[in-house]
């Protein structure tokens, strides 16, 4: 996981886009709160940021605010001073400090109790952290990267998050996509996950049409990290160098057998024929894409379209399908 150089797979105009504000927040010592949900890459964006600034010969320190107990996390995360508490029996640095002239990633941060919250803000307001048991503050200059796979303005309504914090958190928000919001890229991430874990076999793996087609429709809740794991299991299990249909997960061959598909039909009260229409147009799209493996030309040119009408098309079906609680407006 602790990769030198991460690398950001995928062509999606959303990845792209993603891409761009990467580049851009990694020169300046802004706070950043990446979101989205488990498996999207959060980790992988938060240590491509600091491998891109000038704090990448520096410390990135990641701390993960849900499984370290609400009590030790304010020594783990600013140090204490010998006798400060049964057992702290010398000085010990806190990640703050580990992480100075570096970068501190806050993993899970919608974890972090109301009084960590609070001790939390004094410190990228001051740039002061105070060890536990000590008289004094002292200054620390670190970058910090929050992450969540929580709706953390859902969390501030509810009272549970500070807004205070969460507005010092989000100078610039970074909202990762779902894979299944960026479908067209399934078929490069499957295919950089074939040649890494290829290296250890003696004949390489591939994936067959069909199984691709599977792999394509199917949901990934656990995003990145489920398809990842996937490849990694069909590369160490598979008996014949092509992958079918049949050797893929049991969950994932049931998804589509259960996936509803939509026939529209001319009820009795009548029906929406443009937006029954629009549902068949983007399911045919969707095939295309598939087929060419993501490749808008190619699938323009099977559907009988210019390339710049197919993206109108694309562009107007994303817009439709992102009900989600943040645009990806970047
Ligand atoms: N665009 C991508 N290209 C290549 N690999 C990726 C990409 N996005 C994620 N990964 C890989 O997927 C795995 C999961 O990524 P990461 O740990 O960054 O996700 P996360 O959002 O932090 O997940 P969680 O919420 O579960 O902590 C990692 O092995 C990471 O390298
Ligand atoms: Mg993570």
């Amino acid at each position: 996981m602790a990769d030198k150089d991460p690398e950001i797979v995928g062509t999606h105009s959303l990845i792209q886009k993603l891409h761009h504000l990467i580049t851009k927040v990694s020169k300046t010592d802004s706070t950043v709160l990446i979101t989205g949900e488990s498996g999207t890459g959060k980790e992988l964006v938060a240590r491509k940021i600091h491998e891109l600034s000038g704090r990448n010969d520096q410390p990135f320190v990641a701390v993960n605010c849900g499984t370290i107990p609400g009590d030790l996390l304010e020594s783990e995360m600013f140090g204490h001073q010998k006798g400060s508490f049964t057992g702290a029996v010398g000085h010990r640095p806190g990640m703050f400090q580990l992480a100075h002239k570096g970068t501190m990633f806050l993993d899970e941060i919608g974890e972090m109790n109301p009084m960590m919250q609070v001790k939390l803000l004094r410190v990228l307001q001051d740039k002061e952290i105070r060890p536990v048991g000590a008289d004094m503050p002292f200054r620390v200059d670190v970058r910090v990267i929050a992450a969540t796979n929580k709706d953390l303005s859902a969390e501030v309504e509810a009272g549970r998050f500070r807004e205070d914090l969460y507005y010092r958190l989000q100078v610039v928000p970074i909202p990762i996509p779902p894979l299944r919001e960026r479908r067209s890229d399934i078929p490069t991430l499957i295919e950089h996950f074939l040649e890494r874990h290829n290296d250890n076999r003696p004949y390489p793996i591939s994936i067959s049409e069909e199984a691709m087609v599977l792999l394509w429709e199917y949901d990934w809740p656990g995003n990145i990290r489920e398809l990842e794991n996937v490849i990694e299991r069909l590369v160490i299990l598979s008996d014949s160098p092509v992958v079918r249909p049949d050797a893929l997960p049991a969950n994932i061959r049931s998804f589509l057998s259960e996936k509803k598909i939509p026939r529209p039909k001319l009820a009795e009260e009548g029906m929406d024929l443009n937006a029954a229409v629009e549902e068949f147009e983007n399911r045919i799209i969707d095939e295309a894409l598939r087929r060419t493996k993501g490749n808008k030309q190619a699938a323009a040119r099977l559907l009988g379209l210019k390339r710049t009408t197919l993206v109108a098309k694309l562009r107007r079906k994303r817009d439709a399908d992102y009900q989600m609680p943040h645009s990806y407006n970047y």
